[in-house]
């Protein structure tokens, strides 16, 4: 079809890995057995690449709290809140969400893209600007499409490069938005988030951060990066989701600001789609029950992290800067990349495959999630299959090659 024609090659690349016969962009699950633990191609597999984090989607109170309002209030709500109507469960998430955060708002929104599109793209309009870091996830991107303003992007994770571009910016008319994530979703690493606040905070610009993968993480209640890093106070909006740490689906964004309440009549993403259906608000409500009620969960996922993390670098191989949940292991090129990756799965473990434009500077990556229900033989298993994914490797290539 003529309107396609511009993915030709993306889709001859996405035909040849499928005909391998393993294809790490078409994996499928064919039994989940538990956070940890699946069937693919038939053979029991470590799962080491999900946003599973905690460990909820097989938690008991989760399940019995999403059944019993799944016969409770049915199956969906069948439509957009502004339409169809608010349930009173998703006004108390938001109370939930408010108190949580220690804010005087909560939103709730179907996804955590949507989310980031519902927030950023009603804060800035035409004659606005949003400055966001470089290696910001693609729901930043696209929602700054929708909102028409000027995107400005700025180095990653460089405080002096946000201050030059406001610098650029200073005399221009409009509001200044600034968008940075909590932890990067590819490579793990945290933002610098006092430098950056304080250089947006000297400009009078708003700051929003997505702690996507830092909320129930980090912090110790679990607020995230902000919490952790002591910054609350300064950051304007933070945005989140459910479908990572809190083991469901759903996102959500909390705010002091005054003119909150706009998002619920201005905000397209909030407005066009259909609510949270009633099961998935009670999975996430009790899911917010245990980050705050079960802090050990986050200290087994640190020393989880701290193992893994120390031992893949002492075993020689490149990782992204921070230990967090996300490890990213750097491969040499994408065929590598694709053959290592085959290599942990038919060990029984899966990993995630992230390929350019997705990552930073063109680099191909293996990235291992860990999670706090990981047990140390699973950890330990995890660790086995690089080291023996790559021996095949050096084999294969020679000591010489250009192996991981
Ligand atoms: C940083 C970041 N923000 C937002 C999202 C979107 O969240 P969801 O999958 O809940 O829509 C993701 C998803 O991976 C993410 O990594």
């Amino acid at each position: 079809m003529d309107l396609m024609n511009r993915f030709q090659s993306w889709l001859e690349l996405y035909r040849a890995n499928q005909a391998t016969g393993s294809d790490p962009l078409g994996v499928m699950l064919e039994k989940t057995i538990s956070p940890t633990e699946a069937i693919i191609n038939g053979r029991a597999t470590i799962l080491a690449g999900t946003n599973n984090y905690l460990g909820l989607t097989f938690d008991p109170d989760c399940i019995e709290a999403a059944i019993e309002a799944l016969r409770l209030e049915g199956t969906g709500t069948t439509g957009s809140r502004i339409a169809n109507g608010t349930y009173a469960r998703h006004r108390a998430l938001e109370q939930e969400l408010a108190a949580f955060f220690g804010r005087a708002h909560a939103l709730v929104f179907s996804t955590g893209y949507q989310a980031n599109l519902g927030t950023i793209s009603t804060l800035a309009g035409h004659h606005d600007f949003i400055l966001i870091d470089r290696d910001c996830h693609a729901s930043i991107y696209d929602a700054c499409r929708l909102s028409l303003a000027t995107t400005v992007r700025f180095t990653h994770n460089d405080p002096d490069s946000l201050r030059r571009r406001l610098e650029a910016l200073k005399d221009r008319r409009g509001g200044k938005l600034v968008v940075v994530e909590g932890i990067y979703s590819i490579l793990g690493d945290r933002a610098p988030l006092a430098g950056l606040v304080s250089v947006a905070r000297s400009y009078g610009a708003a700051i929003l951060v997505d702690e996507a993968h830092s909320f129930g993480v980090l912090g110790r209640n679990g607020r995230g990066l902000c919490e952790e890093v002591g910054v609350e106070d300064e950051v304007d909006f933070i945005v989140g989701t459910f479908s990572k740490s809190a083991g469901t689906i759903g996102g959500f964004c909390v705010s002091n600001v005054e003119s909150f309440d706009t998002f619920k009549i201005t905000s397209r993403p909030f407005m066009f789609s259909a609510s949270l259906p009633p099961s998935v608000v009670a999975a996430a409500s009790a899911a917010l029950k245990i980050i705050v009620g079960r802090p050990e969960l986050r200290a087994r996922l640190r020393a989880n992290v701290e193992f893994l993390y120390n031992e893949l670098r002492a075993a020689g191989f490149i990782l992204g800067p921070d230990p967090s949940p996300i490890i990213a292991v750097s491969m040499p090129d994408l065929a590598s990349g694709v053959a290592f990756w085959r290599a942990l799965l038919d060990q029984g473990v899966y990993v995630n495959l992230a390929v350019p434009p997705a990552t930073p500077h063109g680099r191909t990556l293996l990235r291992c999630s860990v999670l706090a229900v990981h047990s140390s033989e699973q950890l330990r298993a995890i660790l086995d299959a690089f080291r023996r994914a790559r021996e095949q490797f050096q084999n294969h290539n020679g000591r010489n090659g250009t192996d991981p």
